[in-house]
């Protein structure tokens, strides 16, 4: 059962983002509780223990993410993912910090009532040090009022959680395929499929919980092995291509909506076909102008 109604009462920022949960703000109150909530870190915690499976999806823009909002997503990921649906580049590596900053900003922007907004670390805003990756992360919460940040890796960025995390900034791990690190691994290909594989991933997955992650990406890894890393973590996981077990789910907005026709991996559920929508459309209104049907009398002053 979801907390979020279909027509959210207006609310101030101040009382939506309360982390008490009873509605209340010692700061500010516009109206009396209702059920619609801010999802927070608790929230998603509090999900899993209910066995209640959490909606994630990525959004770029102010349009798509009120409209994802209102749908009654759980959570909208400004991935650097961006890099490929909205730049058009190959991979996630080329997308910068301040760019990443750009689009959060106008998600944040558009999530007016229920969704928490995390924003992707992209390369290099942390590989360099703990420090660079803490200043960083910093940015991003003071200059786009996101709930948290999402970093790719194990092991090796615990310590990056844990400063990020001692400091009360939520943090989102991301394990399996992490495509920051396609020039490292060569291909896209399932991850954990062997022995060690598998069992290195359980140990990132803990070392990352133990470092104070609210919650993790499983990304493209076998849907047994996501159960078993699912049941040994307190903390929520959000799957991508890692089965039907996890505590969430995330996809690509492109993807789901069928933006993009290319990509056909097959985790990818479409939910609709938004490409052959917006040609049409766009071949009726490039006729009517060249037919002279578009604007008419009632559409002019
Ligand atoms: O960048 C992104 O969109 C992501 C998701 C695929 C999890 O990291």
């Amino acid at each position: 059962m979801k907390t979020v109604s279909s027509v959210p009462a207006k609310r101030s920022r101040v009382e939506l983002h309360n982390p008490t949960g009873n509605g209340v703000s010692a700061t500010h109150i516009s109206e009396p509780p209702t059920e619609t909530r801010r999802v927070t870190t608790r929230t998603v915690r509090d999900m899993k223990m209910r066995g209640e499976k959490i909606a994630m999806i990525t959004a770029y823009d102010y349009t798509f993410a009120r409209l994802f909002d209102q749908a009654g997503a759980d959570v909208l990921l400004v991935g650097d993912s961006l890099s490929n649906v909205i730049q058009g580049n190959e991979t996630t590596i080329p997308v910068t910090i301040d760019e990443m900053i750009y689009h959060a900003r106008l998600v944040v922007r558009g999530a007016q009532e229920h969704a928490m907004v995390i924003c992707d670390m992209p390369f290099m805003s942390f590989q360099v040090s703990v420090e660079e990756g803490f200043r960083n992360a910093g940015r991003i919460m003071k200059e786009t009022g996101a709930g948290g940040v999402k970093i790719e890796g194990g092991e090796r960025v615990a310590d990056h959680v844990r400063r990020m995390s001692e400091a009360g900034i939520p943090v989102m791990g991301h394990l399996g395929l992490t495509p920051q690190s396609i020039h490292q691994f060569g291909s896209y290909r399932t991850r954990g499929i062997t022995k060690e594989e598998a069992s290195k991933l359980k140990s990132d997955a803990k070392a990352l919980e133990q470092a104070g992650v609210f919650a993790l990406v499983l990304e493209k890894i076998p849907s047994t092995l996501a159960k078993q890393i699912t049941d040994s973590l307190t903390v929520s996981t959000i799957g991508i291509g890692a089965g039907p077990h996890c505590d969430g789910q995330v996809l690509v907005m492109h993807d789901m909506l069928g933006l993009t026709e290319e990509f056909h991996p097959r985790f990818v559920r479409r939910y609709a076909s938004l490409a052959e929508t917006v040609r049409e459309a766009v071949r009726h209104y490039d006729s009517d102008i060249k037919k002279g049907k578009f604007p008419s009398e009632k559409e002019s002053y």
